[in-house]
């Protein structure tokens, strides 16, 4: 979708040229900024009982005398914040889902002045309602007629909704981008195709991708530096994703309810493709660099054993008591990598555990660092993407449970604070990094009717590295 803004006056807002006109109402009465057609039509529908001055209540009126746009929405926010804005614009998108409608204006009434955030909302907002799958499932259709979404807003508010969009569509790309690779399924992504994709968006956006086959990275475990390192003179910032396309826990099977869902678990690696997409389409001055370990896990004769013991990149040797925690032995080895970096940060995303779900379900990614500014720069970039995390602990008092006999670390440690030690088993991989870890197992994507991935966290990733790029040291 195509996202802008338009001046207007009060006036001019019934007079817009546009196939449909979405009015989120902020407050709870008729805001004094909404013109007299509009108001009127809105009182009338409050008075009838078809609406009320709640969040979350919305209503579609169709045409309307004095109105240009041939569809009018209602749909009301309890207050203005760009949290509350976003959630009645969804419900207004959703409204005008299946209709013909394509170019949508919207208008913010009672909002006062506009921020980016607002704007931020909208195109987001705009960005999930039209997206569809359609890779394995052609019959899906051919999706929202939307193309087109215009913020009206006065020359007060003009330059903050401007860039509000402008970094919204970026964050929309990326989060498309993330959620489409996400949903694909581990035979339509297997990690080649996985590297395919990091190689299309290179091409597309004029980044550096390096694609690193078996015989390199058993030669990498000799010690091998990339020439990329030596070439960057600013430390650059390393996003590491999980890159596991089928996830059947290996000998360690999981049960065969939702199994399918594992398909899901390269969903931090789709979130490091949607962020460099993101932050490359804003042309921010950052030096990013995105890894992504990938392959299946998979049982099989010559499968990992629970018992078996191997020897990471560090040179720590690692008792492999449950072959399901794979994502940190795929990831404690890229950490190791991210070194020859010399990075400023490295951050991992990663659907890691079952027990961050348990946790914090569906709302906030876990967050797991021992950085607290690092902390802090990443809590509020995910409150400002709307796209929330939450800090846990990685006191070193957790770290008796990954124990072991015949190595210098088990993978696992008992059911207890399961996220927790997952945790503090990368911690151990980054103790010459600054490092944050990012558990999205309950956030990449949803269950049940709505299955599929969120995108989520290129939102959180994005704003962070923007904060970087101008000029941020956390
Ligand atoms: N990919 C899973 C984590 C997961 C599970 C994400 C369910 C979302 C929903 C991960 O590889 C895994 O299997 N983790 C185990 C760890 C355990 C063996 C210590 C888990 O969470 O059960
Ligand atoms: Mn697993
Ligand atoms: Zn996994």
């Amino acid at each position: 979708m195509d996202f802008r803004h338009q001046l207007t006056t009060v006036a001019g807002v019934a007079a817009v040229d546009a196939d449909a006109l979405l009015v989120v109402v902020v407050g709870s009465k008729v805001p004094n900024d909404l013109p007299a057609a509009l108001a009127k039509a809105l009182q009338a529908a409050v008075k009838q009982g078809d609406l009320a001055f709640e969040g979350g209540r919305c209503l579609y009126v169709g045409h309307l005398q004095g109105v240009k746009a041939p569809r009018v929405v209602f749909a009301i926010a309890a207050d203005g914040s760009p949290r509350v804005v976003k959630s009645a614009l969804s419900l207004g998108l959703a409204q005008l889902k299946g209709l013909g409608a394509k170019q949508l204006a919207v208008w913010l009434a009672g909002a006062g002045t506009l921020t980016e955030a607002h704007a931020e909302a909208l195109a987001t907002a705009g960005g999930d309602a039209v997206y569809l799958y359609r890779h394995t499932k052609p019959s899906a259709g051919s999706g929202s007629k939307l193309s087109r979404a215009t913020l009206l807003c006065t020359r007060a508010d003009e330059a903050a909704v401007s860039y509000g969009l402008k970094r919204g569509a970026a964050i929309v790309a990326g989060v498309t981008l993330a959620r489409e690779v996400a949903n694909r399924p581990g035979n339509h992504c297997t990690p080649s195709q996985l590297a395919e994709h990091a190689e299309e968006l290179a091409r597309a956006m004029k980044l550096k991708a390096e694609v690193l086959g078996r015989k390199e990275i058993e030669k990498l475990g000799m010690g091998a530096f990339l020439a990329v390192a030596q070439g960057s003179d600013d430390a650059p910032v390393v996003l590491v994703g999980k890159g596991i396309t089928f996830d059947t826990g290996g000998i360690s099977i999981k049960p065969a309810g939702e199994m399918d869902e594992m398909k899901f678990d390269m969903g931090g690696a789709a979130s490091v493709l949607g962020t460099l997409r993101a932050v490359a389409q804003l042309k921010a001055r950052v030096n990013l660099i995105g890894l992504i370990p990938t392959c299946e896990n998979m049982p099989s004769g010559r499968a990992v054993k629970p018992g078996d013991v191997v020897r990471s990149l560090a040179g720590k040797t690692i008792e492999i008591l449950n072959t399901d925690a794979e994502g940190r032995l795929i990831l404690c080895d890229a950490l190791a990598y991210a070194e020859r970096f010399k990075p400023r940060v490295v951050i991992d995303i990663a659907t890691l555990t079952g027990a961050c779900v348990v946790a914090l379900g569906h709302h906030r990614s876990g967050l797991f660092t021992p950085h607290d500014a690092l902390a802090e720069a990443l809590v509020r970039a995910g409150d400002a993407a709307l796209d929330p995390c939450w800090r846990m602990p990685v006191d070193p008092e957790y770290d008796d449970a990954l124990k072991s006999n015949f190595a210098d670390i088990a993978n696992v440690g008992p059911r207890a604070g399961g996220a927790i030690t997952a945790a503090m088993f990368l911690k151990r991989f980054a103790d010459k990094l600054r490092w944050a870890h990012l558990d999205i197992a309950g956030t990449a994507w949803r269950s049940g009717a709505h299955k599929g991935a969120t995108g989520r966290p290129v939102g959180l990733l994005t704003h962070y590295v923007l904060a970087q790029a101008e000029g941020g040291s956390a």
